[in-house]
């Protein structure tokens, strides 16, 4: 038979096209208004493992509240570390840690903890692991599983997230020891002709795959691509970058079969590069990054949690309070932070390796995570932070 004729072949797309998505429609459509079986025909996991992933998901992005990483790579708490004058060794990393995940009142504001693999692995001095500690504070323990972001084969000055091979036995392990939650950070990078094509879709892939892969084993994948702040670019070009970003990396998910309502999303704000002379105001940021996301994140992704990327602490919070008071009610998906620096570094800078500065510190991240849950809510107010609340500690 001779192949078809264009317009034929076009058509024949078009309906193979039509009748996937809407199957996944009616799938969807079903398993939320009749309740009949719906995600588990739009990804492989079992309609039972689907509605865990969905209520863990949901958990994350709960009301009023938000994750905390605290999954720095052993290198990268080491150079935070060496800044303040603070020993590298296992123990210092521990006994920080230990601090971080017994401050008093943290599962008010936070439903999350990312961990990294040495942190899961540890506990309290007492012998309690910290996956008990958390899990007991009413926290959901989750863990960082990429393997990091690798100079990338004929890509100057760009990087390619690695960690696939053998991650399905990995994330079997972290399963077991009470991950609930996974996370996996690319990174891109703004410059002169890049971010790459061939970057941002490699990239996309291996979140796909990933989040995939979590999915089968039962935890929810925080999909973490980051366009980083480096550089004088303004904001009009971290808006595009991003966009084009996020709409490869949700085309991968579909190709994938990731059910989008068993994930969650872990973007940077639309900013401009940290080295740009006009920085716009907090409203313009909000209302620059909210359309972005409008345009590129479906509707069925239950929440989006924010990286801080290196902007200041207050300026964080305020530019999250922005978007969730500017934009409450069009919003199809929970609006929140899943900072590291952000909350950590106060606690850090107080702490700086000493006993005796513990219950300030722990004072300092309580203070932190405090007002990220009300900027959450669109209720922080920079008169907030001249009110640490002494709770904590
Ligand atoms: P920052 O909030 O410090 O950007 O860290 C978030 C994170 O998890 C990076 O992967």
């Amino acid at each position: 038979m001779n192949p078809p004729n264009e317009p034929t072949r076009t058509a024949v797309r078009a309906a193979t096209v039509g009748w996937k998505y809407g199957a996944v429609f009616i799938g969807y459509y079903g398993a939320v208004v009749h309740g009949l079986p719906g995600i588990d025909k739009i990804t492989e996991v079992s309609e039972m493992s689907a509605q865990e992933l969905i209520a863990t998901a949901k958990a994350m992005v709960a009301e009023g509240k938000g994750l905390l990483a605290m999954d720095e790579s052993n290198p990268t708490c080491n150079k935070r570390f060496e800044k303040l004058g603070i020993l590298q060794t296992e123990e210092t990393r521990r006994s920080y840690r230990e601090l971080i995940v017994t401050t008093p009142g943290l599962g008010e504001f936070i439903s999350g903890v990312i961990l990294y693999d040495e942190t899961i692995r540890q506990s309290r001095k007492d012998g309690t692991l910290f996956v008990k500690v958390i899990t007991e504070a009413g926290i959901i323990p989750g863990i960082k599983v990429d393997t990091g972001a690798k100079d990338m084969a004929g890509h100057p000055r760009e990087k390619i997230t690695e960690g696939l091979d053998g991650l399905r036995n990995r994330l079997a392990e972290y399963s077991q020891m009470g991950a609930r939650f996974a996370k996996w950070r690319a990174l891109i990078t703004i410059a002169d002709g890049i971010p790459s094509r061939g970057c941002i879709e490699a990239n996309a892939h291996a979140l796909a795959r990933y989040a995939a892969l979590c999915q089968e084993a039962g935890l929810v994948p925080i999909v973490e691509p980051e366009v980083l702040m480096d550089g004088e670019h303004p904001l009009e070009r971290c808006f595009e970058v991003t966009a084009e970003v996020l709409r490869t990396v949700f085309s991968q998910l579909y190709t994938q079969r990731v059910a989008l309502e068993g994930m969650i999303l872990k973007p940077n704000m639309v900013l401009p590069g940290k080295d740009c002379l006009t920085q716009g105001s907090v409203e313009e940021v909000a209302d620059v990054t909210v359309s972005c996301l409008l345009r590129a994140v479906p509707a069925a992704v239950p929440g989006i949690a924010f990286l801080s990327g290196g902007q200041p602490c207050e300026l964080a919070s305020a530019r999250l309070n922005a978007m969730n008071l500017r934009f409450k009610t069009r919003m199809p998906w929970a609006l929140t932070f899943s900072f590291s620096r952000a909350i950590q570094q106060p606690a850090l800078e107080i702490w700086k390796g000493q006993k005796e500065n513990a219950a300030a510190a722990q004072q300092a991240l309580y203070h932190r995570a405090r007002c990220n849950s009300a900027a959450r809510l669109g209720r922080y107010r920079i008169e907030m932070e001249n009110n640490v609340d002494s709770r904590a500690g």
